[in-house]
């Protein structure tokens, strides 16, 4: 996903080696944890050329992801910038992604002086990044007073505490600082919603800062059905000290009232001073979405008083060494681990938790319920390939992840599209319904199924409120939920979605047809009437080739009257290039529009050679893989090997594009073991070609772990066969349930091209 709404260019960014050593004290072996580079997709010249990734501490899925503050982050802007040469402090942050705003987030900065400095500029202090040790659970770095000496500042964190510890220069006067708010920009005025911007307390007695944050820089793009509005969202802290306060007091805009226990409104923070001549403070900071209490007591349950920043460290690099220590990569190099394992990393942030102490905030009805809840899903990106990875790799969290969308559903009347706290109507299509179908066909149970295809159907069925005079444009302000805009205007009779009804119509036409699909494989798994069944199945099939344009071969959008918009009209992040492949779930129909499989694969060639392969956005990423669909495995072979190559690397311009909360690594790793989810809802994977001579993975939940053996695979990147469990496999397609419990996929490559998996291929007719 890349949604520009600002840009920053400033060419000549080189590429760089990060600083990881590993953190002075005893932590658990990890080979796989030790070669994540959370540097990884930090880079790029640009917004939408930079993966969006930040190097912070935080376990799995974790509700705030700590990370050191280099940027005031927004839309495009990330906190950390590893070109930065100050740090402001060490932020919890809530951003999910390059495109999305931050919300409620709390940043910790240390100072020495007798003058308390808050504002951004003004606190921040020099670096060396020589002086950084990064690693997912555990960060360090020397900050520079300015005058010789420095203050050490050490980072780790669970999912809702950041722990974080000071080591001040000697006789110096320290101080730690929590800002709880920033300035606060209303960029429209035409909704009349107030955000009261937040507040700080001091309890010297406590040894405790606590505040609340209420902003939330996507609100103004909530749908306007969302009567709560999240109005009453903010992110509460809990920040306790382990060293008693001499003094302390509350900043706001630059000006100090010291002794103050109290403070409310913008750019506002709150200081405790330390003796001088104090060395040592460790602070830790409770977050939470319903409570200051509540964020006390998720510090007291995950952090409590006297834990050491080594075993909080510990803790959550055992975490994470749970999940990477699954995979082992034989016949790597150094630089080929690095890029996988941060893959692995990044895969697993998003969505995060949003539940806390068993109860969660919902920003859609603003009262606190029970339950597990999850935020941060960018579903227009990760229905693609992040969400099967998850279901082979967080097998324990996706019924929690389904359920979560259905409290969505429940509490906002829809399923998320991209939930940011609430939704935000950004990206086009209702890939919910294939998250659904997918987890339904491959297995997955826990989660309330009617209410799933209750919630999925009505996607499917009910168009979105004044369908037939809204636009549903890119951000579109004081809309209701976007869902499948133009369902009513011509999609459901003709097939088309009208481009001069609304933004966007031909890539929402095949999306729909591509989430139709997704329920009518969820409606027929379920023994729906079959009148449902195939009124869904008849409008996947047919509606994407009302779009094909025989005259000039490509798929092109179209207004309601039938006539032809242009090729350049009506696609979301891409062109008539991509588009006119994205009919994942029906290849063999889209291959005979284009002329039948020979001429259908000259034209991907076409589409490769001319350089209209973008894989630094979604709708490229299943591309390189319809040639095995049409009869030419060894050329998906060949650029799919081009694609890992060209887009990924273990430096911070590592991703060609934006991370999109995994989309991004889960093709890597997908194309790394050799098959990828082309059609997600069909439950089968399209056969590539693996990248190392053996990878075994064991599965969560399974006691038979699945290797892929590929000897010589680094060399040779050609198929010439293939078996499953003994069992040959002629075609480059394997089923989710052969994989699934365990087993062996056995490749034998080849240094040239193979016949393995090709059909014949017939000669274009027309
Ligand atoms: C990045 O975004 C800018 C502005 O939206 C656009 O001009 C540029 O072409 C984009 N770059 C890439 C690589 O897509
Ligand atoms: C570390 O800093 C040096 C010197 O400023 C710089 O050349 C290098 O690119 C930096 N490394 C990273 C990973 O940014
Ligand atoms: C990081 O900072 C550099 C230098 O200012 C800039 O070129 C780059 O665009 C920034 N990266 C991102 C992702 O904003
Ligand atoms: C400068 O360094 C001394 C010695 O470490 C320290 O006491 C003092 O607080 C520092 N002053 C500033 C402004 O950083
Ligand atoms: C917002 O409030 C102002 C002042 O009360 C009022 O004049 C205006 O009509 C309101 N706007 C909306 C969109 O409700
Ligand atoms: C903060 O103070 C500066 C002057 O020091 C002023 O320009 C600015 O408007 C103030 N901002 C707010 C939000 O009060
Ligand atoms: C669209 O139509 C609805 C219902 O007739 C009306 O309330 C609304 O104001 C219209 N919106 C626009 C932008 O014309
Ligand atoms: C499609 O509709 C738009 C908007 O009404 C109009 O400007 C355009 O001329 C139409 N195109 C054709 C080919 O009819
Ligand atoms: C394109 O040709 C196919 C048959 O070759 C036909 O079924 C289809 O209706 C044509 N599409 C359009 C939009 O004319
Ligand atoms: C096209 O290729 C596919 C995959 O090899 C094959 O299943 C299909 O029969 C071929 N289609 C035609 C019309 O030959």
């Amino acid at each position: 996903m890349r949604r520009a709404s600002l840009l920053i260019v400033i060419l000549g960014l080189g590429a760089a080696s990060a600083s990881r050593c590993p953190p002075a004290f005893s932590v658990p072996k990890s080979d796989a944890v030790d070669h994540v580079n959370a540097l990884i997709g930090n880079g790029g010249d640009t917004p939408n050329g930079s993966g969006g990734m930040i190097p912070s501490t935080a376990p799995p899925f974790a509700m705030t992801r700590w990370v050191a503050q280099t940027h005031e982050n927004y839309v495009s802007v990330t906190p950390y910038n590893h070109t930065a040469k100050r740090i402001h402090g060490f932020q919890g942050t809530h951003q999910p992604a390059i495109w999305m705003g931050e919300s409620g987030q709390v940043v910790v900065a240390p100072g020495v002086g007798h003058k308390v400095k808050s504002r951004f500029a003004d606190r921040g202090l020099g670096f060396s990044n020589a002086t950084e040790v990064i690693t997912p659970s555990y960060y360090r770095v020397d900050l520079d007073t300015g005058n010789g000496s420095v203050i050490s500042a050490e980072q780790s964190a669970t999912s809702r505490v950041g722990h974080l510890r000071f080591t001040f220069p000697e006789r110096s006067a320290p101080y730690v600082l929590l800002e709880a708010t920033r300035p606060t920009v209303i960029t429209s005025t035409a909704s009349n919603i107030t955000y009261p911007l937040g507040s700080v307390s001091i309890d010297p007695a406590r040894r405790e800062i606590t505040g609340a944050n209420s902003e939330r820089q996507d609100w103004i793009i909530t749908p306007t059905s969302t009567a709560a509005h999240a109005s009453h969202f903010r992110g509460y802290f809990c920040a306790r000290f382990d060293t008693p306060f001499v003094a302390f007091g509350v900043v706001q805009n630059g000006s100090t009232s010291v002794g103050a226990r109290a403070g409310t409104g913008s750019l506002l923070s709150a200081y405790a001073r330390f003796s001088e001549g104090t060395r040592v403070v460790n602070v830790r900071v409770g977050v939470s979405f319903i409570s200051v209490e509540q964020a006390r007591r998720n510090l007291d349950a995950e952090i409590p008083d006297g834990a050491r920043l080594e075993d909080t460290a510990r803790r959550t690099r055992t975490a994470w060494a749970e999940k990477l220590d699954r995979v082992t990569l034989e016949g790597a190099a150094k630089e080929e681990k690095e890029v996988f394992y941060t893959a692995f990393f990044h895969s697993l942030q998003y969505p995060y938790e949003q539940d806390e102490g068993g109860r969660y905030y919902s920003g859609y009805d603003n009262k606190v319920h029970k339950g597990l809840s999850y935020t941060g899903y960018s579903i227009w990106d990760t229905f693609r390939a992040e969400w099967a990875w998850l279901i082979l790799f967080a097998p324990e969290r996706v019924p929690g992840m389904i359920t979560s969308m259905l409290q969505d559903y429940r509490e906002g009347g829809w399923l998320p599209m991209w939930k940011n706290i609430v939704e935000t109507n950004i990206m086009v299509g209702t890939h919910a319904d294939s998250l659904i179908a997918e987890a339904v066909i491959k297995g997955v149970k826990g989660f309330n199924i009617d209410l799933a295809w209750e919630a999925a159907y009505k996607d499917g069925t009910i168009p979105p409120e004044n369908d037939w005079n809204t636009t549903y444009s890119d951000r579109e302000e004081n809309v209701g939920y976007e869902v499948r805009a133009g369902l009513s205007s011509v999609y459901a009779e003709k097939g088309w979605v009208a481009d001069d009804v609304h933004s966007e119509s031909a890539s929402r036409t095949l999306d729909y047809a591509y989430d139709d699909y997704a329920l009518y494989r969820l409606a027929d798994a379920l023994g729906k009437p079959s009148d449902v069944v195939n009124a869904l199945r008849d409008r996947a099939m047919s509606a994407p080739f009302t779009l094909f344009n025989n005259a000039t071969g490509f798929m092109e959008a179209r207004n309601a009257s039938g006539a032809w918009a242009g090729p350049d009209a009506g696609w979301t992040e891409g062109d008539k290039w991509a588009y006119s492949f994205d009919v994942v779930h029906d290849i063999p129909t889209l291959a005979s529009y284009r002329g039948g499989n020979a001429s259908f694969v000259r034209s991907l060639d076409a589409h490769f050679d001319g350089g209209h392969n973008d894989h630094s956005n979604e709708p490229s990423h299943h591309i390189p893989y319809l040639y095995a669909l049409a009869g030419a495995a060894s050329k998906t072979q060949e650029r799919v090997r081009e694609i890992a190559r060209a887009n990924y690397n273990n430096t911070p311009i590592g991703l060609s594009g934006n991370e999109d909360c995994g989309q991004m690594s889960a093709w890597y790793m997908f194309s790394a073991l050799g098959f990828y989810p082309v059609n997600p809802a069909s439950g089968e994977y399209v056969v590539g070609s693996p990248f190392f001579d053996k990878v075994t993975l064991k599965l969560p939940g399974q006691t038979k772990p699945l290797v892929v053996s590929a000897k010589g695979a680094s060399s040779a990147k050609y198929v010439r066969s293939l078996s499953v469990d003994g069992e040959a496999v002629s075609w480059p397609i394997i089923r989710h349930e052969q994989i699934a419990a365990g087993g062996d996929v056995l490749f034998e490559m080849s240094e040239s091209p193979e016949t393995w998996g090709d059909a014949e291929l017939e000669e274009w007719t027309c």
